[in-house]
C-alpha cells in the first residue's frame, strides 16, 4: 500500500534537506506517493498566500505531511509561523509534539513530549494604547484539562513502553501557579493508573541546568508548548546538534494527517549552499515511516544516521551515503 504524502519544503534549507528525505525515504522501498506544496515565506512574498482553505482540506485527506522549514527574514515575525504552521498544528489537532534526543556516545537517549496546540501559543490577549507611553500588551497562556490530559496521558502511555519507564513533567509551578497546579494536578492523577511509570518533577530552569550537565536523567519529558519550544532547542544543541534533531506533529487519535519536520529552522544564511545537514529531516522521515506502520523501514534510516560515515560532506552528500545504507 502507497502512503500519500504532502510535501511542504518551505523556505531556506527547508527544500534542500527536504529533497534528500524523501530520497532515503525512497530508497527504503517504501511506497510513497507526494504531493508538493508550494507553501511558505517565498509564496507569501510573491501573492500572498499563506494558507487557503482548499488546501487544509485537501490535507485531512492524506496519510502524512513532511514538512522543511518555513520563514524569511523579509516577512514580519509571526506571519508565516501563525499562519501556516501554528496553524497547521492547531487545525489538524496536532496536540502531540515529541522529539526524540539520542546520543549513544554521550548515553543520552530521551524524547520531549511537548503539548503542541495550547499555552502561550493560542494568540491570547491583545495590545492597547500601541504607540503611547501607556502601551499595554498581554499574551496568556491557555491551559485546558482536556488539553493537558491529553498530552499528559501520551506521555505515560509513552514513558510505558520504554525499558527506564520514567516520566519527568517540567514547568514552573513555583510561579505560574494557576497553570502549573492543573498540570501538575493532572500529571499526578494520570501517574496513579501508571504506577509501573517512575515520576520526577522539575522546574524549567533548573532542568535547563539537568540539560547541560547531565542530560542522560531524563527518559520521557512533558512540558507545555512555550518550554517544550526551548528546551527542545536546548535538546539539540546537547544531543549531536540541531542538524540532528527530530520531530512529530502528532495527531495520536489519527482524525487526520501529523505533520513531521526537523527541530531547526529555515537557516536562510546558509540556503543554497549545500551546507545544511540534512539528518534532522531524514530522521523526521523516519518518524514518519513510523507512524505510519514502517518500523523496519525506519529502523534501517536510523541505524544508517548513527553511521559516523554518513555524516561528512555537502547535504546531498549526506543524503546520498545514508540512502546507500538502508
Ligand atoms: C519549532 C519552531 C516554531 C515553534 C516556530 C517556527 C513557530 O521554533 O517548531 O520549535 O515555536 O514552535
Ligand atoms: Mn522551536
Amino acid at each position: 500500500m502507497s502512503h500519500k504524502i504532502g510535501v511542504i519544503g518551505g523556505d531556506g534549507i527547508g527544500p534542500e534537506v527536504i529533497a534528500e528525505a524523501l530520497k532515503v525515504v525512497r530508497a527504503t522501498g517504501v511506497e510513497i506517493e507526494t504531493v508538493d506544496y508550494d507553501l511558505g515565506g517565498a509564496r507569501y512574498l510573491r501573492d500572498g498566500t499563506i494558507l487557503p482553505d482548499s488546501v487544509l482540506e485537501e490535507w485531512r485527506g492524506l496519510d502524512a505531511l513532511l514538512l522543511g522549514a518555513v520563514g524569511t527574514p523579509e516577512v514580519p515575525p509571526g506571519v508565516i509561523e501563525r499562519g501556516l504552521l501554528l496553524r497547521m498544528r492547531f487545525e489538524l489537532d496536532l496536540y502531540v509534539n515529541q522529539r526524540p534526543f539520542l546520543d549513544p556516545a554521550k548515553g543520552i537517549d530521551m524524547v520531549v513530549i511537548r503539548e503542541n496546540t495550547e499555552g502561550p501559543y493560542v494568540g491570547e490577549g491583545g495590545v492597547l494604547r500601541k504607540g503611547t507611553p501607556h502601551e499595554v500588551a498581554t499574551q496568556g497562556s491557555v491551559n485546558t484539562r482536556m488539553g493537558v490530559e491529553r498530552c499528559v496521558r501520551y506521555a505515560f502511555d509513552l514513558a510505558e513502553r520504554r525499558s527506564r519507564k520514567h516520566l519527568t513533567l517540567v514547568h514552573k509551578t513555583n510561579v505560574l501557579t494557576y497553570a502549573g497546579d492543573l498540570w501538575q494536578r493532572i500529571f499526578d492523577e494520570v501517574a496513579a493508573e501508571h504506577p509501573e511509570v517512575g515520576t520526577a518533577y522539575n522546574h524549567v530552569d533548573a532542568a535547563c541546568i539537568h540539560l547541560v550537565q547531565d542530560p542522560q536523567r531524563y527518559d520521557v519529558i512533558v512540558t507545555d508548548n512555550l518550554f517544550g519550544d526551548i528546551l527542545t532547542d536546548l535538546g539539540g544543541a546537547v544531543a549531536g546538534g540541531i542538524g540532528l534533531a527530530a520531530s512529530g506533529n502528532l495527531n495520536p487519535e489519527r482524525t487526520g494527517p501529523s505533520m513531521f519536520e526537523p527541530v531547526h529552522g529555515s537557516a536562510p544564511d546558509i540556503a543554497g549552499l549545500a551546507k545544511a545537514n540534512p539528518t534532522a529531516a531524514i530522521l523526521s522521515a523516519a518518524m514518519m515511516l513510523e507512524f505510519l506502520g514502517e518500523a523496519d523501514a525506519a529502523a534501517r534510516i536510523r541505524k544508517a544516521c548513527a553511521d559516523p560515515s554518513t555524516q561528512t560532506g555537502t547535504t546531498s552528500e549526506i543524503g546520498d551515503a545514508i540512502a546507500a545504507r538502508v
